[in-house]
């Protein structure tokens, strides 16, 4: 089943949803370990595959968000009522922190002068000056940004578990690979 239903999501939702999960949370990892190593080549490969991955993460997010729109979401009925409108409210922040964070990382790094590499080999400024108050500015809200996105990605996985191991119901089940039988 490629497309969502009432009750599941289709594979073009899962694949989408674990490949860039994967990506942000190895470019939070990387992220967080690469401004703190020592100066050498291995500093800076992590960094050019921090870049070149949210790159494509930002070029990813406006085809999730248009397939999602296009989409019908599962029901979140199971739920109670209050529930629900958290469950939809996290779905925003995640997709907004998901857009915001490539943007602030991009914007950063370009006014730095170090413009992000596409695929490891097209140059990819953003449309912005080069300025070190420009590329400070950006990198705050990269750093703030980084903290929130973690904390909202660790209250999903959370409850996520929480709907699986405490409430037995299909949410997470519906995420996973392979279909369900209602
Ligand atoms: C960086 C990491 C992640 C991000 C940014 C993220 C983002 C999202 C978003 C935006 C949705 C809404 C999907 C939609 O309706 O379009 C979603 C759904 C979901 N995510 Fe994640 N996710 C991440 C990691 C994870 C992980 C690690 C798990 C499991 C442990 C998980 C479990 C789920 C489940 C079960 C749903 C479906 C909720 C429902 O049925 O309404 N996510 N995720």
């Amino acid at each position: 089943m490629l497309q969502n239903s009432t009750t599941q999501y289709g594979s073009i939702s899962k694949i989408l949803h674990w490949a860039m999960s994967a990506s942000i949370i190895g470019l939070v990892l990387a992220g967080f370990t690469m401004i703190n190593l020592k100066d050498s080549a291995l500093k800076w490969q992590i960094y050019s595959l921090h870049k070149t991955t949210g790159l494509t993460i930002m070029l990813l997010v406006p085809i999730r968000f248009i397939w999602r729109i296009s989409q019908t979401a599962p029901t979140l009925a199971m739920l109670p009522h209050r529930e629900q409108i958290g469950a939809k409210w996290g779905q925003y922040s995640l997709y907004t922190l998901m857009a915001l964070m490539p943007i602030t990382g991009w914007f950063m790094s370009t006014a730095a002068g170090y413009p992000p590499l596409l695929f490891g080999s097209l140059t990819w400024a953003a449309p912005i000056a080069k300025s070190k108050a420009t590329s400070q500015l950006y990198g705050q809200f990269h750093w703030y940004g980084a903290w929130i996105l973690t904390i909202a990605v660790l209250g999903h996985i959370g409850l996520a578990m929480k709907h699986h191991w405490v409430n037995h119901n299909k949410i997470l089940k519906r995420m996973l690979p392979g279909s369900l039988n209602s």
